[in-house]
C-alpha cells in the first residue's frame, strides 16, 4: 500500500471488490447503500462490462444505489418483478460477534432491511473499524419515524432509557429526510444487551417505520483489514 493511500478507503475498496467477485451470472442482486457498497456496485458493473458476469439484475436499497447502478450499467428491477433475491451486498455501521448489525448511517436502513432480509445470502462488507463487542458502543441507533409522530416517538424512546436526537442535514437546513420522506432519530443507549428484543420493541412504537438493528439477517461478513501494510479480506 502506498504511503499516501487512505487505509480506510483501501479496506473499503478491497472488501467491496471481494463481495462483487462472489456474484454469479444470472443472479438477482440486492444493492446496498454507503461508501463500501459503492465499490461493490462499481466492480459488479466492471465485471458486466468485461463480459465476466452476465444477466444480472439489481434491486437498489436507496436513491444512491440506483444512481450508482445506472452509472455502472447494472440493469435494475423491483420487488414486484422478481420471486427471489439471490444475494444482497450491504455495509454496516457496527457488527457484533454474532453478526448482528447496526445500520442506517446513510438513513437507508428501512429499504435495506427489506432487501437484505429477503436475500438467499446476505453479505456484509465492512472495514475493520466496524467490528465491536457490543452493539451501540460506537454508533447511535438510527430509527426512521413519520414526521408527525416525531415527538411522541422521542418520548417513548426516552421511557425505554434511550437518548434520542433528530438527525440534521449537512449542506441542507433542517432535518435529514429519508428516501421515503421521513425523519431519522439517532438514539444513544447505554447498553444494548438484547438487540433482538430492542429491535421489536422500537418497531412497536406507533410512528416508527424501522430501526437500524439487523438481528439474525447476516450470512457472511467480509472484513477489510490492513496486515503488514497490505490490504486483506477476512471472512466470518
Ligand atoms: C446506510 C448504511 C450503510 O451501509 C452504513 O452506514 C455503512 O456505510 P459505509 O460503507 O459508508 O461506512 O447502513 O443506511
Amino acid at each position: 500500500m502506498s504511503a499516501s493511500a487512505d487505509p480506510v478507503k483501501v479496506m473499503k475498496e478491497q472488501v467491496g471488490k471481494a463481495a462483487a467477485d462472489r456474484v454469479k451470472s444470472g443472479s438477482i442482486v440486492g444493492l446496498g447503500t454507503g461508501s463500501t457498497t459503492a465499490y461493490a456496485i462499481q466492480y459488479i458493473g466492471e465485471r458486466l462490462k468485461s463480459g465476466d458476469l452476465k444477466d444480472i439484475q439489481g434491486i437498489p436499497t436507496s436513491f444512491q444505489a440506483t444512481v450508482l447502478a445506472k452509472e455502472y450499467g447494472i440493469p435494475l428491477t423491483t420487488l414486484d418483478e422478481v420471486d427471489r433475491i439471490d444475494v444482497a451486498i450491504d455495509g454496516a455501521d457496527e457488527v457484533d460477534p454474532n453478526k448482528n448489525l447496526i445500520k442506517g448511517g446513510g438513513a437507508a436502513h428501512t429499504r435495506e432491511k427489506i432487501v437484505d432480509s429477503l436475500a438467499e445470502e446476505f453479505i456484509v462488507v465492512v472495514d475493520s473499524s466496524k467490528m465491536v463487542d457490543r452493539l451501540g458502543s460506537t454508533f447511535l441507533l438510527p430509527v426512521e419515524v413519520l414526521p408527525m409522530a416525531m415527538t411522541p416517538v422521542m418520548k417513548a424512546i426516552e421511557k425505554l432509557g434511550g437518548q434520542p436526537q433528530l438527525r440534521m442535514g449537512v449542506k441542507k437546513a433542517g432535518p435529514v429526510i429519508s428516501d421515503q420522506g421521513n425523519f431519522i432519530i439517532d438514539v444513544k443507549f447505554d447498553r444494548i444487551d438484547n438487540p433482538a428484543e430492542l429491535e421489536k420493541t422500537l418497531n412497536n412504537i406507533p410512528g416508527v417505520l424501522e430501526n437500524g438493528l439487523f438481528v439474525g439477517v447476516t450470512d457472511v461478513v467480509l472484513i477489510g483489514e490492513i496486515k503488514e501494510n497490505q490490504p486483506t479480506v477476512r471472512e466470518i
